[in-house]
């Protein structure tokens, strides 16, 4: 229904004064800086500190093998995701091979993103249709020191907020891995191989075991020698100079090779973990929707002793999925 009161037209005009005035702002600011890059862009070239781009040292021939490389792989990237736009039918996406292996693989987000933004700009409801609002309604991982910030979807808090971005790199075909958007679950009919045999456990989902296990498993105890639950375990360990328990073992005496994937910010995760245990227990228990543990691979450490495997241990690789090595340095 049109609102013919006055106080609409009011508030409208308004909106548009505020806009036009916004505008005006965003132009001046644009303008501004505009002016100063650019300032400082001729400047520097002028004295001649600017390093050459890629362009000047093609332009130049001078162009390094590195160069021509980027170049290329930005050209094929461009290529792709133009091509991804020009999908046209609803069908022809929905079936796009990018979905399957093997070229899921490869994908990259932006290629994904260029169909699916919605994942990563949809907001969470400020309440729900029921009436409950978000704010009220905490969930006790989000009592952690870790949780920042207002309540946001699944997939943001795995790609897009703070905490995600300092401690994780994920990308999407870490979780869709691939799998037969015909079937919900494997077993149900014998047609193909994959529909047959295949892992897809269910349609939309990923493989639990191989993804969300990882960070959110049982607290492994019974493997540390301990008993009990972290929150009680954690008294007797944590202190203002020490508050993080879990360093009391693990900063120097075992397991301290790890996090070495490319999915993980190894870096980012001790710096953090230097503030709280929550860091730590957050992937390794604090937000555990599982009632196992994901079996780590173990990686020699310096002064392990060699010489007697425990027996959780005996199965054990030394070394993290070939899929996520992080690049030689
Ligand atoms: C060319 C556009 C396009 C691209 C690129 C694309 N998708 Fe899709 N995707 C679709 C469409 C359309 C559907 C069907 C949606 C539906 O049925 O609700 C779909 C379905 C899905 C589904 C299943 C959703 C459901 O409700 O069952 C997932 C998961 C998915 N895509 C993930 C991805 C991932 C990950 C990538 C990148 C590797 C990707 N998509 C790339 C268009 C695309
Ligand atoms: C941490 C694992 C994980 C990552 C990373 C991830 N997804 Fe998902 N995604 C899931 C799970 C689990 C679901 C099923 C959610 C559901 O059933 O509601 C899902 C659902 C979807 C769907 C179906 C629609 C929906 O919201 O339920 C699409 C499309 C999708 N993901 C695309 C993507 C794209 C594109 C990326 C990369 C930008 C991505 N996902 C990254 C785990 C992930
Ligand atoms: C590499 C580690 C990692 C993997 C893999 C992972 N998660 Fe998470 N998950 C996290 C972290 C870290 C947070 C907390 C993010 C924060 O507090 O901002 C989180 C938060 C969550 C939350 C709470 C989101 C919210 O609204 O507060 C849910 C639910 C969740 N994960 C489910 C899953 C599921 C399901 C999968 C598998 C499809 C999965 N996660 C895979 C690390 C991971
Ligand atoms: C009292 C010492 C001690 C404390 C405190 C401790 N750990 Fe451990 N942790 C160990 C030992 C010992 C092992 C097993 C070493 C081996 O592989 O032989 C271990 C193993 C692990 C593993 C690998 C488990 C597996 O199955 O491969 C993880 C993950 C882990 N600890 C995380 C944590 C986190 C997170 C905290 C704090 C919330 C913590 N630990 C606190 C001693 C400790
Ligand atoms: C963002 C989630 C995340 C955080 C935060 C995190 N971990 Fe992990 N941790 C993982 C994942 C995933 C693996 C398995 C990596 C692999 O396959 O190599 C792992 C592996 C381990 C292992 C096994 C090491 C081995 O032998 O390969 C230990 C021990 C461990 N973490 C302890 C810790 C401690 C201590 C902290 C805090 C300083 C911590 N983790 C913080 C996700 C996390």
């Amino acid at each position: 229904m049109q609102r013919k009161d006055g106080d609409g037209k009011g508030r409208r005009r308004g909106l548009l004064i505020g806009s036009a005035t916004t505008a005006a702002l965003l132009g001046i600011m644009i303008l501004v800086s505009w002016k100063v890059t650019g300032g400082i862009e001729a400047a520097s070239t002028g004295l001649g500190i600017a390093p050459a781009t890629a362009a000047e040292r093609t332009k130049s021939g001078k162009a390094t093998a590195k160069d021509s490389a980027e170049a290329k792989a930005a050209k094929d990237e461009a290529a792709s995701l133009a091509a991804l736009k020009a999908v046209k039918t609803y069908d022809h996406a929905k079936w796009h091979p990018i979905h399957f292996k093997p070229m899921i693989d490869s994908a990259t987000d932006a290629q994904c993103l260029t169909c699916h933004k919605e994942v990563l700009e949809t907001k969470v409801r400020a309440q729900s249709p029921a009436g409950v609002k978000a704010a009220d309604a905490v969930a006790w991982y989000q009592t952690l020191d870790t949780y920042s910030g207002d309540q946001a979807t699944f997939h943001q808090r795995h790609m897009s907020t703070p905490f995600a971005k300092q401690v994780m790199n994920l990308k999407c075909n870490f979780c869709h891995q691939g799998n037969d958007p015909r079937e919900e679950a494997s077993g149900s009919s014998a047609t193909t191989t994959a529909a047959a045999t295949g892992p897809h456990d269910l349609r939309k989902q990923n493989s639990t075991a191989s993804t969300c296990l990882l960070c959110h498993g049982k607290f492994p105890a019974e493997n540390m020698g301990l008993e009990g639950k972290w929150p009680e375990l954690r008294e007797g360990m944590e202190s203002a100079e020490a508050p993080n328990g879990c360093l009391t073992c693990h900063a120097e005496q075992f397991r301290t090779v790890r996090h070495q994937v490319s999915y993980l910010n190894a870096g980012a995760i001790e710096a953090a973990a230097k503030e709280s245990s929550d860091t730590c227990f957050g992937c390794h228990g604090g937000r555990q929707w599982y009632r196992i543990s994901y079996p780590y691979p173990r990686h020699p450490w310096p002064g392990m002793d060699a010489s007697s495997t425990p027996d959780w241990a005996k199965d054990r690789p030394a070394v993290s999925d070939p899929r996520f090595a992080l690049p030689a340095k």
